[in-house]
């Protein structure tokens, strides 16, 4: 696996793969792989010949200059995981090379995708700053196949949207959430939970299993639903920012009976000094 970190030398890299006929795999990533990125480059190595992974901690996209700093840097690490998992490139461009001096552009998906749940919370700059970064990196690597995580399953909607309205000639696919072996969602923030924080964090994959197990016994009830998963959080001392049950196309609120057919549930849920977020696809056969 060969490390490159200037989009030149990446250019002519891939333009060497593609005249021996190889389709190219792109797996965007903020880096402090785990075991979710993992998936994600299997996924990628299935999907196409050569594959890209790209680590790149966008701060565009970061609402929260604290977190940004916090975030976890651990390249060296990441070159041995990526290489091992059978990526061909890892692509860690400097802040610089992507974001040069005079920078003054932005994609933006607008309306309710990028303004409701993370985009309420965090902010719509947070998408603005996803869908420049995922544009570019796109832009760079050209590839036939870009994969993304059901983990942020707004993000994922978002980048579909993108990649429709702009006609970028590229195809999305994802892969389901990976998870610790009690259920927490992996999450390169994980390692910022002391002790007492990741155990009260499990109560979040169990919020997420109480309405769908409540689903599964007949109930219906929009409400009554989303209140099962928050009791849970309640009952471990948490206080998400939201739990909301949406329609997994436009994101809208659902209410009264759930439709036959897919309902997003997703949460935020600050827990100790970290901020998690989890979802789960709630199906009404
Ligand atoms: P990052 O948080 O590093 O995630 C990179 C990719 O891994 C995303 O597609 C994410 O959904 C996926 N992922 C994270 N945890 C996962 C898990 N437990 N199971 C499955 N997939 C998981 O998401 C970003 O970076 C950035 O926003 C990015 C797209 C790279 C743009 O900067």
């Amino acid at each position: 696996m060969r490390t490159i970190r200037t989009v030149a030398e990446l250019r002519t890299h891939l333009r060497s793969s593609r005249r021996a006929g190889r389709t190219v795999g792109l797996v965007p990533t903020m880096g402090a792989l785990h075991d979710g990125h993992l998936a994600l480059i299997a996924a990628a190595r299935e999907a196409a010949d050569e594959v890209v992974v790209s680590l790149f901690v966008n701060p565009t996209q970061f609402n929260d200059a604290g977190d940004l700093d916090a975030y976890p840097r651990t390249e060296a690490d990441d070159a041995v995981a990526a290489a091992d998992a059978g990526a061909h490139v890892l692509f860690a461009p400097p802040v610089a090379e992507v974001y040069p001096d005079g920078f003054a552009s932005e994609v933006r998906v607008g309306g309710p995708l990028t303004e409701r749940l993370e985009g309420a919370h965090r902010g719509a700059g947070h998408f603005h700053g996803v869908t420049t970064v995922v544009t570019k990196l796109l832009n760079m690597v050209g590839p036939d196949v870009a994969v993304f995580g059901a983990k942020d399953a707004q993000q994922v909607l978002v980048v579909r949207r993108l990649v429709r309205d702009l006609d970028v000639p590229v195809r999305i696919e994802v892969v389901p959430t990976v998870r610790e072996p009690d259920g927490l969602a992996r999450s390169s923030r994980n390692v910022r939970l002391r002790p007492e924080d990741r155990a009260v964090a499990v109560a979040i994959p169990r919020a997420l299993d109480a309405a769908s197990s409540l689903l599964a016994d007949g109930e219906r009830d929009a409400a009554a639903v989303r209140a099962a998963a928050e009791r849970v959080l309640d009952d471990a001392g948490l206080r998400p920012e939201y739990v909301a049950l949406a329609d997994p196309a436009t994101l809208a609120e659902r209410e009264g009976a759930l439709p036959v057919g897919p309902s997003l549930l997703a949460v935020a849920v600050p827990v100790g000094p970290v901020r998690l977020i989890d979802n789960v696809e709630l199906v009404v056969a």
